[in-house]
């Protein structure tokens, strides 16, 4: 969910639709907006995306100069209207990011003193407890003071009291919440990109905080309620609106993007002209530790996969990684010889960074591959590797992926020169074939786009597809499946070619398209007997290769793609290529909404 809060001098309601629309990326079920006028509360709600609140509006404008909005992603409650943000509780209102954990037990407690609930939300335990405080005799501070010490959870909140009408409180413990400076107005919003339209001045809350807004700046106290000083600072200009240009999406737009932010990001690590990469990871020390951790969720996570790949071949260094969501629980034994690396577009992934401060708790070195520089996972990650993709607002990530992969080659080569398992001459090597991939990537971008169409508007028909891969092949297999699922809600499985005969191959038949992606690599002739399997059940090959791959091949299929051979350092950057537009094209032709699938959020700050 996404949070903002105005003390302005005009009207704020449209200010916080502004600002709504940018936090759309972390969820889009209902919306709404609650201002305090004249010392009353009032809010306008809808289910659905953000454009059905801006209807509501016009058809039923709210006055008010001070206010705070939400955007939803739904954990406890549909998303009907009834359960969207602000939640009201007599003259309190609150919007909240996270999870309560312990609500039902404050609802019994509340309920049995003859409160009476009207949402399904876990929030609004939030808005009674402040409520029945103050019925108490508490004051706004001493009630959010207190519910603080109360609720447990992830949360960060926004909250709203009729009277206080000059003021905004706002907490955090997880989710992240920045307080933006401005001149006689004041913000709070769930990151600089809410706040973006507004100012660039940031102050960030750390966990445990809660601060109270006024028009002339900001209080923040910590979980005792003493006053304490957090550092301002300016927020990078990156995230300026972004539009999507001549593209139908922003996805699309994002792939096409790829040989730009690539290329940006290589040149951030890789001295081309010297055939090296640039000393980036000093404090990783990777001649002195024993092996990594890796954790990271989603698409991050298959980077991590192919980074693991990298670095246990090229510097020789084992890897262990895991979704965080697993990795968080698992009670590993972290013995110190170890450093651990955490992969986040967002950098604000619950799991993700739950993980990564189990291990600094367990005194392993950090680093943080991301893409938003101002991110808790950045500010907390002790060496940062910056991708510079920037700002990533179709949910189904691709240019952020690309660059990781782009920053997991650059420290594989660092950590095989650190460890002596790659001499000068194949650092040069594995150096220039990196240059040449943004030129490689563009020239495939430019040319495989209709045969992709037609084969997407074909994969469109059917319900279930199999994608098949060895090695880094198999990841993209994986990412592959997870990009198809996610935007044309097709059933899809990515599968390790050689497991083939394991389990899926039972499920072969004419109904299931089997995508192999198999480059004229060291995997090929394995792939190919697997593919000779499926043939054999009747299965539908697509068959994604290289040039050399294509001629060797000798089975009919029912379309091959065939991409320029490259080096096999570069494959998983140009072979993710097709994979993303076979989901995007086959999304189009399922009339999905593409940028903002159904149930997903960009940033998932829940676990
Ligand atoms: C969500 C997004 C994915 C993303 C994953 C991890 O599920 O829909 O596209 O890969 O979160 O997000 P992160 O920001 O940590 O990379």
């Amino acid at each position: 969910c996404g949070i903002v809060g105005i003390i302005g001098k005009q009207p704020v309601a449209p200010l916080l639709v502004d600002s709504l629309k940018r936090l759309e990326y972390r969820g889009y079920d209902s919306a709404g907006v609650a201002t305090l006028k004249e010392g009353q509360l009032d809010r306008r709600r809808a289910e659905g995306k953000l454009v059905n609140l801006e209807t509501e509006l016009t058809r039923h404008p709210l006055d008010g100069k001070v206010g705070i909005g939400h955007t939803r992603w739904a954990t406890h409650g549909a998303p009907t209207q009834q359960n969207a943000h602000p939640h009201f509780c007599e003259g309190v209102a609150v919007v909240h990011n996270g999870i309560i954990e312990n609500f039902a037990e404050i609802r019994d407690q509340l309920t049995a003193r003859g409160a009476q609930f009207t949402t399904e939300t876990d929030t609004e335990v939030v808005a009674q407890l402040l409520a029945s405080l103050i019925r108490n005799g508490k004051t706004p501070r001493e009630a959010m003071q207190a519910t603080l010490g109360l609720i447990k959870g992830a949360y960060a909140l926004a909250v709203l009291f009729d009277g206080e009408e000059g003021q905004i409180m706002g907490a955090r413990n997880g989710p992240p919440l920045a307080v933006g400076h401005g001149e006689g107005e004041m913000f709070l919003g769930s990151d600089a990109i809410a706040l973006s339209p507004f100012t660039d001045e940031i102050t960030y809350l750390e966990d445990g905080d809660w601060a109270v807004i006024d028009r002339n700046g900001v209080e923040i106290f910590d979980t005792s309620g003493n006053v304490v000083e957090r550092p301002r600072s300016k927020a990078s200009t990156a995230y300026a609106q972004v539009e999507k240009g001549n593209h139908r999406h922003f996805m699309e737009k994002e792939i096409y993007e790829q040989p730009e932010v690539v290329s940006h990001t290589l040149a951030h690590y890789v001295d081309f002209t010297a055939g090296k990469v640039r000393n980036i990871a000093p404090d990783l020390n990777f001649s002195a530790i024993d092996s990594i951790k890796i954790a990271a969720c989603g698409t991050a996570f298959y980077a991590g996969q192919i980074g693991k790949y990298w670095l246990e071949r090229y510097a020789r260094l084992p890897v262990e990684i895991d979704v965080a969501s697993e990795f968080r629980y698992r009670e590993m034994p972290l013995p110190g010889n170890q450093a651990a690396l955490f992969v986040s577009q967002s950098g604000e992934t619950a799991d993700t960074l739950a993980s990564l401060r189990y291990c600094k708790e367990h005194g392993l070195k950090i680093g943080a591959i991301v893409n938003v520089r101002e991110s808790t996972i950045a500010r907390e990650a002790d060496v940062v590797f910056p991708t510079l993709a920037g700002p990533e607002i179709g949910v189904a990530s691709t240019k952020a992926f690309t660059c990781q992969l782009a920053t997991f080659a650059a420290l594989a080569i660092a950590a095989g020169r650190a460890r002596g398992t790659l001499i000068a001459d194949e650092e040069a090597n594995m150096v220039r074939a990196l240059s040449e991939a943004p030129r490689i990537a563009s020239s495939v971008l430019n040319t495989i786009q209709p045969q992709l169409e037609n084969l997407s508007r074909e994969l469109s028909r059917y319900r279930n597809v199999l994608y098949l891969g060895r090695g880094t092949n198999y990841t993209l297999a994986m990412e592959g499946a997870l990009k198809l699922k996610e935007i044309s809600y097709i059933h899809a499985e990515g599968y390790a070619a050689g497991e083939l005969k394991h389990g899926p191959i039972a499920l072969i038949d004419e109904n299931m398209p089997v995508i192999v992606i198999a480059p004229y690599d060291r995997h090929y002739e394995k792939t190919m007997s697997n593919m000779q399997e499926v043939a054999a059940r009747g299965g539908r090959i697509i068959f994604v290769t290289d040039e050399n791959g294509a001629a060797a091949a000798t089975l009919d299929t029912m379309a091959t793609i065939t991409l320029p051979n490259v080096d096999e350092l570069m494959m998983p950057l140009i072979f993710t290529l097709p994979i993303q537009l076979i989901a995007y094209h086959t999304a189009v032709f399922m009339g999905t909404d593409v940028d903002q699938p159904r149930n997903l959020a960009k940033s998932v700050t829940v676990e």
